[in-house]
């Protein structure tokens, strides 16, 4: 069987990725043969977002099964983990890629005396189906928290580009536009890798809705002048007591979101929510290259020999998450209580 959409393509013997390093200027493939190849497109940000990143993770395994489906016994358990290990290594902050690994780890353990390439290509190709229909989910039950004429704000990119397909934050606006809903964006342009701008911009424009670039830091003034009704972002890995790590700048914009009595609503599917962390202290938070921040594009803007700091990630406290829209339905605090609930867990 083979999945196509805008994010990514399976063929049934490779994974051809949209180069989200180009767009928008030039929209191109990546062609990933390899688990290695995966895993170095999702290191290099051909594929990002995280709910793109735990599928094209999955797909990447299946590759992997596929190198080394003429091993048996033990050859093969040493081969898979070190596939394994080699796609988590890549990007430490989504969970969803963890999630989406131990899935397929599972189903291997479960299977490797049998068919197991062909029983992994099915598991994949479920994560990336029920990553499309779970975005949908969010965006029904999200788009009942936005009004007709509402101006909503969002930071990085949550469109379809960061999943299989529709989007979590974007997926809430689509639905609500599907809803005939009119409905304003400011896009924060999200330095220092501007997904903002490169890519949420291409998303929503192609979809035809009214969209403002704004830079980050003009965020606050737009809220100051009363021009945003909601905050909508979405996740990388939210905590036990509903902390979110996203993209960094998120927090600022939920500080800034409290300040100005804006509602900061979180979008996500539940296979981001991480119970295993109690609170945010406990994501890892990756750090990437100085040349992010030094540069934009390949100019150089800052003087040779400044020092750098590029967290790719910040965590916001739950406190200031008005609600986590998933594709179960929207969680309000105690997020103590009600993510564990909503996740199935005894309380
Ligand atoms: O570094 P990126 O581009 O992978 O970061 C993406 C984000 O922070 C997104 O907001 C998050 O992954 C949610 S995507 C539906």
């Amino acid at each position: 069987m083979t999945l196509k959409t805008i994010t990514m393509h399976w063929t049934g013997n490779s994974l051809i990725l949209v180069d989200q390093r180009k767009l928008p200027h030039v929209v191109e493939n990546v062609v990933c043969e390899t688990y290695q190849q995966v895993a170095q497109a999702i290191k290099d940000m051909v594929v990002r977002g995280a709910p793109a990143i735990g599928a094209a993770a999955a797909f990447g395994y299946v590759l992997g099964a596929k190198q080394f489906s003429h091993l048996k016994g033990e050859d093969l358990l040493k081969a898979m983990q070190q596939v394994h290990d080699t796609i988590a290594q890549t990007r430490p902050t989504a969970v969803n890629l963890f999630w989406a690994l131990r899935r397929m780890r599972e189903k291997f353990l479960a299977n490797h005396n049998g068919d197991f390439v062909n029983v992994l290509e099915q598991e994949a190709l479920k994560i990336a189906q029920e990553d499309i229909e779970t975005n949908r989910a969010i965006g029904r039950h999200g788009q009942a928290l936005l009004k007709d004429g509402d101006t909503v704000l969002t930071h990085c990119n949550a469109g379809a580009l960061a999943t299989v397909d529709y989007g979590t934050a974007l997926g809430v606006i689509r639905a609500a536009i599907e809803n005939g809903k009119r409905l304003k964006v400011y896009v924060d342009e999200t330095r220092p890798y501007l997904q903002g701008a490169r890519l949420t911009a291409w998303e929503l424009v192609q979809l035809g809705v009214e969209t403002i670039l704004i830079c980050d830091n003009m965020a606050g003034w737009v809220m100051k002048q009363g021009k945003v009704n909601a905050v909508i972002v979405g996740a990388d890995r939210i905590a036990a007591n509903g902390d979110v790590a996203n993209k960094i700048g998120t927090y600022t914009l939920a500080v800034l979101a409290s300040k100005h009595g804006v509602p900061f609503y979180v979008a996500a599917p539940t296979s981001t929510i991480d119970l295993n962390v109690k609170d945010g202290s406990q994501i890892p938070i990756e750090e990437r290259a100085h040349t992010e921040v030094t540069h934009v594009g390949n100019v150089r803007i800052a003087a040779e020999g400044v020092k750098v700091y590029n967290p790719a990630f910040d965590v916001t406290e739950h406190e200031l998450v008005t609600a986590i829209i998933t594709e179960k339905g929207v969680v309000r605090p105690p997020y103590d209580v009600n993510l564990r609930k909503i996740m199935g867990v005894e309380v």
